[in-house]
């Protein structure tokens, strides 16, 4: 077997919500974000610019509806996205580093936060902060975070929007471990779950291995 089909092996034993991302530019980008040599500036910009291909994916099925318009030699009807409610929520901090790449495809989206650090000794989530546009119940809803790790601060931020009525949830993460991955499925079997590249495992201090390290202190150039 080659690696390609060792690794469509290991993404078909995972639940049917989960997709898998495979386009080549993705891959690429994501290689440089692995890099410890990526400084800040080049690091922020390659997460935005992953965000907005992922986005492009997630946003596949909008709905269309015929809009007429008036081109230089005639009118016509052509399609627009109808119904434009759409929500982006980042977990805080890094999945701030996601929020431009999405407006750029969907700029009238509103944005959400949902903060939530990971103790360093139990690896467990802790909330410090939610807030979410008006009207959540009624929009479709993009959880972005560049990394599902142990799957704890995806399971919370989800069950935070849903106890306020969003339930029209998507989730993308750059880079997932086997262990967020089936932690987030068993959670949410009906969450779409979008991933940029699954990586091997995570180590003794649940950093997704071989990773890029800690994506926040990466994006923001602390530590
Ligand atoms: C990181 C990352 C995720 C979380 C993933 O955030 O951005 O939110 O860890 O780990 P998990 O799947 O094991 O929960 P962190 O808690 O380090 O906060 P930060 O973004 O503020 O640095
Ligand atoms: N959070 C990160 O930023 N990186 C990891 O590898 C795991 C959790």
């Amino acid at each position: 077997m080659n690696n390609m089909e060792k690794e469509k092996k290991i993404h078909n034993s995972f639940a049917d919500s989960v997709i898998f991302l495979d386009h080549p530019l993705l891959k690429h980008k994501i290689s440089i974000l692995r890099d410890r040599r990526t400084g800040t500036n080049e690091f922020r910009t390659i997460v935005s610019e992953i965000a907005m291909l992922m986005g492009y994916e997630a946003l596949r099925d909008l709905p269309l509806e015929q809009i007429e318009v008036e081109t230089p030699v005639e009118a016509c009807l052509t399609p627009m996205i109808s119904g434009k409610k759409l929500a982006v929520v980042p977990i805080l901090r890094a999945g701030l580093g996601m929020v431009e790449g999405i407006l750029s495809l969907v700029p009238s989206a509103k944005v959400g936060h949902v903060g939530l650090y990971r103790d360093e000794i139990t690896h467990e989530p802790h909330e410090y902060y939610c807030k979410l546009p008006p009207n959540i119940d009624e929009r479709l809803i993009l959880v972005v975070d560049p990394m599902l790790a142990t799957g704890g601060s995806a399971v919370d931020a989800v069950r935070l929007i849903r106890q306020r009525g969003g339930e029209r949830i998507r989730f993308l993460s750059i880079l997932a471990a086997p262990e967020g991955v089936a932690r987030f499925t068993s959670a949410y079997p009906d969450v779409p779950l979008y991933i940029g590249q699954l990586d091997r495992c995570l180590n003794e201090n649940a950093y997704i291995c071989p990773g890029l390290g800690d994506a926040g202190d990466r994006i923001f150039g602390t530590k």
